[in-house]
């Protein structure tokens, strides 16, 4: 049997790992042949391939990125994309597709299963916020690299008595704020869950002005609010699964802070550090406990589910549970990194 794999969305380390763990079961186990599509669903639409046997995919669980490439094309916004995928995947004898992606990858995924195509998804997004799974693997890197992020603001903003602001990643959900600002001792988080005021975050850093700490470290998702506001917005323009580029929230606090309290303030925008580079350890095992249960799940015939972390459990989900969902924040953990701040 030839099985095709791809990765699309935004990028996050362990795709690498997902794929060769994926190559060298599905070549050595099962004697399948796989085949990489290259860029996300775009490379099923224009018939990009790259073959994959055991050399290829040697060497490359700690490389971040994807080397198939990715896009956020969507074959549902062109011209009879769903039945050219079905046309290419029959020409080039692709009979299984893995589709390693965030919620709009796998809602693709999920609705090709109606015009025939066979696919198990991998849950993917840095982001953490797709339901089904406990976790996503990239997530612990993300957190690792802007939790040293904070390591170092700390420092600078505590020798300068500065206000500093570090914008992490997370449109919907501020799950890589949450975790890392407990991790690096944020002194106030902001996530989309929970709107803000200004007000508010004023007060929390004049109470740790009060009790003689002259620094404060914020940490901002991108996609957090005002209250009765709206998300900052870098660009009006949207993709093919119709989001907005998200960006600014980190400088829109800023100019707030130091209208307020007059203190000097700094502001880091950590972006797509975040996603790039090595996976961490964690990731690593993760996405080649994903990539295994993919093309087990392949084998077992169990099409239209993805693989998923339960505890520390690798199970099968099916794609109509968890696409258009998401997985906000446990406010539990909310409320226990609120006891530290101001
Ligand atoms: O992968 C999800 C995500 O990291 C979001 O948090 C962010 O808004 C988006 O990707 C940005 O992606 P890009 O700049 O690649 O379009």
């Amino acid at each position: 049997m030839k099985v095709g794999i791809l990765s699309g969305g935004g990028d996050a380390p362990g795709i690498n790992a997902v794929i060769r763990a994926v190559v060298r079961k599905g070549i050595q186990n099962y004697g399948y042949e796989i085949t990489g599509i290259k860029d996300g669903w775009a490379g099923l639409l224009e018939a990009k391939y790259l073959p994959l046997d055991l050399k290829a995919a040697s060497g490359i669980l700690p490389r971040g990125g994807s080397i198939l490439g990715t896009s956020r094309t969507n074959p549902f916004k062109s011209e009879k994309g769903p039945e050219k995928i079905m046309k290419n995947a029959r020409k080039a004898a692709i009979e299984a597709v893995i589709a390693i992606g965030g919620d709009d990858t796998l809602g693709v995924a999920d609705k090709m299963g109606k015009y025939g195509l066979k696919c198990v998804g991998v849950p993917k997004t840095i982001d953490n916020d797709l339901a089904g799974t406990d976790y996503t693997f990239g997530f612990n890197t993300a957190v690792s690299i802007a939790t040293e992020a904070l390591d170092r603001l700390h420092t600078t903003a505590e020798t300068h008595h500065r206000v500093i602001i570090l914008e992490v990643m997370g449109r919907y959900t501020g799950w890589i704020a949450l975790e890392a600002g407990i991790a690096g001792g944020a002194d106030i988080i902001l996530i989309p869950e929970k709107p803000f005021d200004i007000d508010d975050i004023c007060a929390l850093i004049k109470r740790r002005q009060e009790r003689g700490r002259n620094f404060s470290i914020v940490v901002v998702a991108e996609g957090a609010k005002p209250k009765g506001g709206v998300e900052i917005v870098y660009s009006e323009s949207l993709d093919e699964f119709g989001h907005i580029r998200l960006g600014g929230i980190g400088y829109y606090l800023g100019k707030g802070i130091e209208k307020c309290l007059n203190i000097e303030t700094r502001v880091v925008v950590l972006g797509h550090l975040q996603r790039g580079g090595s996976p961490t350890a964690f990731d690593r095992v993760l996405a080649t406990r994903f990539g295994i249960a993919a093309i087990d799940m392949v084998h077992e015939g169990k099409f239209g589910h993805m693989t998923a972390i339960e505890g520390n459990r690798i199970v099968s989900v099916p794609l109509k549970e968890v696409v258009g969902k998401r997985k906000t924040v446990d406010l539990e953990l909310y409320d226990i990194a609120s006891v530290f701040f101001g």
